[in-house]
């Protein structure tokens, strides 16, 4: 690939998706792209990028976006979110509900859900957590950009190596039933899950208001403007008291104090700061000048 050709490449990969590769990425880029090259029996990348960009050029940008994405998940990833969901977060929304007019009403959004791990945990940590969760109105919405990814979380099932990365025998159990070389998920599970498609870095309008939001492991792939574009775009889905859940190493920083870094269960939720900016900079001035 010339030099010319990973910067068509990086562009077409950054507006399709957001991810930002860099010139040092070429290894990377021909090995997940290189396959295409056949299909659409084109030797360069510069035919790749403009049949990608023409105007029948959709289902090749899938094909680019299921290639080029890191679908890397797997059960309870990194395990602290979802203890803090159950001890923390899931408590506090049961008890406001209670006071509302919709007191068994729950919405959960699994953003970058990839093949369907997260938001599966996110189910079977509802189901253990709230005894009559099937008389709750609960919906989980899960998204990803990959149409490969999505179709196999929808699908909810898996290989037996991929239910060992995060599943005790208690929970296979519990929640899933056996199958030839592989694992299904229950329909009491399955049924608390909706799937849709949803890009990051577009239009969030129609989304709808949630009570949680678990967006993990994915802006640490964008350019600084992008990252912040995506967490502005998932802050204002979250409802007043609703709970974000960020990947262990990716922060809300870049929003400044628009909301507040919550400590629980040793990982890090964010929440609309319901302190006035206006006092948090007074009060900044006064400990920095040490009145
Ligand atoms: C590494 S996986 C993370 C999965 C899960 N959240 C977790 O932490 O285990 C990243 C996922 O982000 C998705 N993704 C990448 N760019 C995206 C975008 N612009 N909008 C939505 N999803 C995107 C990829 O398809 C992939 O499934």
């Amino acid at each position: 690939m010339t030099p010319e050709e990973l910067d068509l490449v990086c562009d077409l990969v950054h507006d399709l998706c957001g991810i930002a590769l860099d010139n040092s990425k070429d290894y990377l880029i021909e090995s997940r792209l290189s396959r295409l090259l056949d299909q659409v029996q084109t030797p360069t990348y510069t035919d790749l990028v403009r049949h990608a960009r023409g105007p029948q050029g959709l289902s090749l940008q899938k094909e680019i976006i299921n290639s080029i994405t890191t679908q890397e998940t797997l059960f309870f990833r990194d395990s602290n979110p979802f203890d803090a969901v159950r001890f923390k977060a899931l408590p506090e929304l049961i008890d406001e509900k209670s006071k509302s007019f919709n007191p068994k009403r729950l919405r959960i959004w699994s953003a970058a859900c990839s093949t369907g791990q997260e938001p599966y945990s996110l189910a079977m940590t509802l189901i253990e957590t709230i005894p009559d969760i099937h008389s709750w109105d609960v919906s989980i919405t899960a998204t990803d950009i990959s149409n490969e990814a999505l179709a196999k979380a929808s699908r909810g099932w898996f290989p037996e190596h991929e239910v060992a990365r995060g599943l005790d025998q208690t929970r296979r159990t519990r929640f899933f039933t056996p199958e030839k070389d592989g694992w299904k998920i229950k329909d009491e599970v399955r049924y608390l899950l909706n799937f849709q498609p949803f890009n990051l870095l577009k239009d969030f309008s129609h989304v709808g208001q949630f009570d949680i939001i678990f967006c993990r492991n994915v802006v640490i792939y964008f350019n600084p403007e992008d990252r912040k574009r995506a967490y502005l775009g998932l802050t204002n889905q979250l409802a007043p008291n609703g709970f974000l859940f960020v990947g262990a190493s990716e922060s809300l920083i870049d929003l400044g104090d628009r909301f507040q870094p919550q400590h629980h269960c040793n990982t890090v939720y964010y929440q609309p700061n319901r302190v006035l900016p206006e006092f948090v900079i007074a009060n900044k001035v006064k400990t920095e000048s040490g009145i």
